[in-house]
């Protein structure tokens, strides 16, 4: 039986969240989350993620997992207490490294496995067997019920506003219509930027926030300087949402597509969906100029350590408490 139980799941999150300063999960980013940033999330105390596809090619992958596994042991071993990593797996069929990356991802056993762009399915039971939890990002209600099918034990459900992929729903609706049929662990995104809109995904009836865009203005993200500065610059005026670039709605940076010598009032819609992602080829060159961004990108108004950033969204979620 592939599934987890209830119960086994729900022990599984409480020692988790035991090991967090609050719940988050610094969200996996193309071109951005590498092992710098995993293990500084990780060690300030947020759930660090990258997707597998950042590390190219595929012995890059093998290093890198090494690393996260070697440095957040010595972090242990000198007394301190890392928060879990993930692996952000990209399980659409136009990814021609699937099959590699899940090899590989499970060999280094990552506690948890992020699935994304597709069904969750193919990896829920070898996840499982290991003892890892496979949470799918979903950007729909039917998504969600058909990952909750295939046996994910979390459903991080991507709202309207996020950076890069986005979806269409707003969290108000999308929480509460998922909690109708899912007991299970839910990781709410999109445009949240501050420790009250942690919070707040909590009342909605999420457990954990799916921070992306924040992350990104961070010293240890692989985002070039300029791409850093942009956000400290740009507002959610500057935001446009457009499926030309890989034929999916995604929000991006307006100022960045002008410096790329296109305009954002000619942005055509595209039709077909891939996410091919090698150094080489036009999705990779396209999130490599055109960089995306989530609505709440006023908020960032200087480039952070990670450590930091985690400090000052565990404050404001402190201040943020519900009265008792
Ligand atoms: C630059 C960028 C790249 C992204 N790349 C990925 C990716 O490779 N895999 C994935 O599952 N999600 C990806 N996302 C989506 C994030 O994981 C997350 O859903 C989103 O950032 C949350 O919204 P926020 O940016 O408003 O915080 C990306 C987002 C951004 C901003």
């Amino acid at each position: 039986m592939a599934a987890n139980s209830t119960d086994k799941i729900e022990s599984h999150m409480a020692r988790i969240k035991a090991r967090l300063v609050l719940p988050v999960i610094a969200a996996p980013m193309f071109l951005v989350s590498g092992p710098e940033l995993v293990i500084a999330a990780c060690k300030a105390g947020v759930i660090g993620s990258f997707p597998t596809l950042n590390a190219r090619p595929i012995e890059v992958l093998e290093d890198w997992f090494q690393r996260i596994v070697r440095e957040l042991e010595l972090f242990r071993a000198a007394g301190g207490n890392p928060a879990p990593w993930a692996a952000n797996l990209i399980v659409h069929r136009s990814n021609a490294r699937a099959d590699q990356d899940v090899a590989l991802t499970l060999k280094y056993r990552p506690e948890i496995v992020i699935t994304a762009l597709g069904t969750p399915a193919g990896v829920v039971a070898a996840v499982h067997d290991y003892g890892g939890l496979v949470f799918a990002d979903v950007n729909s209600v039917a998504y969600a019920r058909k990952a909750a099918a295939a046996g994910a034990d979390g459903l991080v459900l991507v709202a309207s506003g996020a950076g890069g992929h986005t979806g269409p729903l707003n969290a108000f609706s999308f929480v509460p219509a998922v909690r109708e049929f899912f007991d299970g662990p839910i990781i709410l995104g999109g445009g949240i930027i501050n420790g009250r809109g942690v919070r707040a995904a909590q009342m909605l009836g999420a457990d954990f926030a799916y921070i992306g865009t924040r992350f990104i203005a961070t010293i240890e993200s692989m985002a070039p300087q300029a791409y850093k500065q942009m956000l400290v610059d740009c507002t959610e005026e500057d935001i446009i949402c457009s499926s030309h670039f890989t034929g999916v709605a995604a929000n991006y940076l307006k100022p960045s597509i002008i410096k790329a010598g296109i305009d954002p009032a000619q942005l055509g819609v595209r039709k077909e969906m891939k996410f091919d992602h090698r150094g080489d080829s036009a999705e990779a060159k396209a999130w490599k100029d055109i960089w995306a961004a989530g609505q709440g990108v006023r908020a960032i108004t200087s480039v952070l350590s990670t450590a930091d950033l985690v400090d000052e969204l565990a404050r404001d979620y402190a201040a943020a408490a519900p009265p008792v």
